[in-house]
C-alpha cells in the first residue's frame, strides 16, 4: 500500500460536478474540482464506475471495461484527470466490477459460456429483490444475476473470463491508475453445483434485504475458491492498492485478505450509534488487521442521516481517527444529508436519495450544473463548500483538521475504559473520545482538546452531548 492510512475520497461521478450542462457530472467536472480535495488534504480519490454502461445500475453494469461512457467524457478526458490528480499528489482508484457485466456487454451474446446458466432456477435471490435468475429467449435457459436482471453474473471458473478481466485490470494500471475498489467480491464465485441456499439457522451478520433473511446465503456467494480468483486479480494489479467490498462480517474475510490491502468494515457502517456497539464492530474488524473504514457511501446513505444529524461530526471524527484507510463519501465533508426520494425514480433499489448532487455554493443548483440536474441538490442555500470554507466551526474545517492530524495520531489502537455511552481509544500519540449519548458524560482522555467536534465539546473533563474530541495521548 502506498500509505498505511490513506484518506480516500469517494467521488460519485454522476453527482460531483457537471462541466457541459447536461445535468450529469463528468470527468472534466471532477478535474475542475480537484483543488477541493487538495484543500481537504485527502490522499486519493475513488471513482465509482465511469466505464461504458447503459446505466441500469448507474455504471455497475459495464458494457465496455476499457472505455469511458460518453456521459462522463472520453479516455482523453480520463488521462487529463489522472494527470491533474497526480500533479497534485492525489492517487486515483478505479471501481472494478468483476462479478457481472451489463446484459448489453458484447460478451453476453458473443460468449454465453462466460456466464452462469441453469435449465431450472434454484432458490437464489437477487440482492435487489426477486429471483436471481431470468430467462433468456435466445438461449432457452436462465442466466444468473446476483443484482439487477440487467447484470448477468460472469463465470469465474471459466479461464477466458479470468484472462479477460486480468486484461481489464492491466489496461487501467498501465494507464497509470493507482488501485482498485473491487465490487461485490463475496459474489464472485458461487456453489459450482448451483445447490439451493439452505434455510438460515443464524443471522447473516450484516443487514440483508427482507427477502434474503430466511436463507443462509452460503451457496449463492462466498464459494471456497473465491480467494484463488481474487489472487488472479491481484496478479494483474501488481502492487496497486486493492480494497475489497466484501459484504460479509469480518470473521469471514480470511480467505480474501491475502490478496487485498484492505476490506470495507461494513460492521461498523451498520453499527448502532452507541458506544458499545461501535466498539464491538471496531474490535472485530480491527482484529483482521486490514479494515478500511467506511461509514457512508452511495448505497447506504450519509453520516448525518444514518447516525442522526447531531452525530454527523462525531461520526466524521470516528471515521478519520481510526487506524487504517478511511473512505469519505463526497458531501459528508459539509454534512450533507440524504434527500427525499425524487419525483422521478432513477434507481429501482431506492438509492437516489444518497446520490443527490454535491453542493458547491448557495446557488439553486449548488454550482453542480448550469443545466437541469439529473437529481436536484437538497439544500445548497443552507449547506455548501463555499459557505463553510471560511467558517472555522463548519464541518468542512473540522474534517480538514482531522485529516491534517492523521499522520500524527500514532500507531495501533487501544480501547479505553469509559462511562457507558462513551467510546474512547488511544492511538499511541493521541487519544479520542466520543459521547454517543444525549447527555454530558465524563471523558477519560484529559482536558485539552486538539480537535473538537464543535467548540466546547470537551470542557472540564466532560464531553457535551454528541460531542467528540482528540487530545494528546493519555500516557497510561
Ligand atoms: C455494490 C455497489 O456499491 C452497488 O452500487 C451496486 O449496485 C452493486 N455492488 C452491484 O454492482
Amino acid at each position: 500500500m502506498w500509505l498505511e492510512q490513506p484518506v480516500v475520497y469517494q467521488v460519485y461521478p454522476r453527482s460531483f460536478q457537471d462541466s457541459d450542462g447536461d445535468g450529469v457530472g463528468d470527468l472534466n467536472g471532477i478535474r475542475s474540482r480537484l483543488d477541493h480535495l487538495v484543500e481537504l488534504g485527502v490522499d486519493a480519490l475513488w471513482l465509482s464506475p465511469i466505464y461504458s454502461s447503459p446505466h441500469a445500475d448507474f455504471g455497475y453494469d459495464v458494457s465496455d471495461y476499457t472505455d469511458v461512457d460518453p456521459v462522463f467524457g472520453t479516455l482523453d478526458d480520463f488521462d487529463r484527470l489522472l494527470g491533474a490528480a497526480h500533479g497534485r499528489g492525489l492517487r486515483v482508484l478505479m471501481d472494478l466490477v468483476p462479478c457481472h457485466t451489463s446484459i448489453e456487454h458484447p460478451w453476453f451474446s458473443e460468449h454465453p459460456d462466460w456466464y452462469i446458466w441453469a435449465d431450472r432456477p434454484n432458490n437464489w435471490v437477487s440482492a435487489f429483490g426477486g429471483p436471481a435468475w431470468s430467462y433468456d429467449e435466445r438461449e432457452g435457459r436462465f442466466y444468473l444475476h446476483s443484482f439487477y436482471p440487467e447484470q448477468p453474473d460472469l463465470d469465474w471458473r471459466n479461464p477466458d473470463v479470468v484472462a479477460a478481466m486480468q486484461g481489464v485490470v492491466r489496461f487501467w494500471v498501465e494507464r497509470g491508475v493507482d488501485g482498485y475498489r473491487v465490487d461485490a467480491i463475496d459474489r464472485l464465485l458461487k456453489d459450482a453445483e448451483l445447490r439451493d441456499d439452505p434455510p438460515a439457522r443464524e443471522p447473516f451478520g450484516l443487514p440483508v434485504a427482507e427477502h434474503e433473511k430466511g436463507l443462509a446465503l452460503s451457496r449463492s456467494r462466498n464459494a471456497p475458491d473465491t480467494g484463488a480468483a481474487l489472487g488472479r486479480i491481484r496478479e494483474a494489479a501488481g502492487d496497486a492498492f486493492v480494497v475489497g467490498e466484501i459484504y460479509l462480517p469480518s470473521f469471514r474475510w480470511q480467505p480474501y485478505l491475502e490478496h487485498l490491502d484492505a476490506a470495507f468494515a461494513f460492521e461498523l457502517l451498520h453499527a448502532r450509534w452507541e458506544a458499545g456497539a461501535l466498539r464491538s464492530a471496531i474490535e472485530a474488524a480491527y482484529s483482521t488487521r486490514r479494515p478500511a473504514w467506511v461509514l457512508s457511501n452511495h448505497d447506504f446513505g450519509r453520516l448525518g442521516t444514518r447516525f442522526g444529524e447531531a452525530n454527523a461530526r462525531a461520526a466524521a471524527m470516528l471515521l478519520l481517527t481510526l487506524p487504517g484507510p478511511g473512505f469519505l463519501y463526497q458531501g459528508d465533508e459539509i454534512g450533507m444529508l440524504d434527500g427525499a426520494p425524487g419525483e422521478r425514480v432513477h434507481d429501482r433499489a431506492g438509492r437516489d436519495r444518497y446520490r443527490r448532487p454535491m453542493q458547491w455554493d448557495a446557488s439553486p443548483n449548488g454550482g453542480f450544473t448550469s443545466g437541469t440536474p439529473w437529481l436536484s441538490p437538497i439544500d445548497p442555500a443552507e449547506r455548501s463548500v463555499a459557505s463553510q470554507r471560511d467558517d472555522p466551526d463548519a464541518t468542512l474545517n473540522l474534517v480538514r483538521r482531522l485529516i491534517g492530524l492523521r499522520p500524527e495520531l500514532g500507531d495501533g489502537l487501544r480501547m479505553l475504559e469509559a462511562e457507558d455511552g462513551v467510546l474512547a481509544f488511544d492511538r499511541g500519540d493521541y487519544a479520542v473520545a466520543i459521547n454517543t449519548t444525549v447527555e454530558p458524560r465524563p471523558a477519560p482522555i484529559g482536558n485539552e482538546p486538539l480537535v473538537e467536534t464543535s467548540p466546547g465539546a470537551l470542557r472540564d473533563g466532560r464531553l457535551a452531548p454528541h460531542g467528540g474530541a482528540v487530545v494528546g495521548a493519555t500516557g497510561e
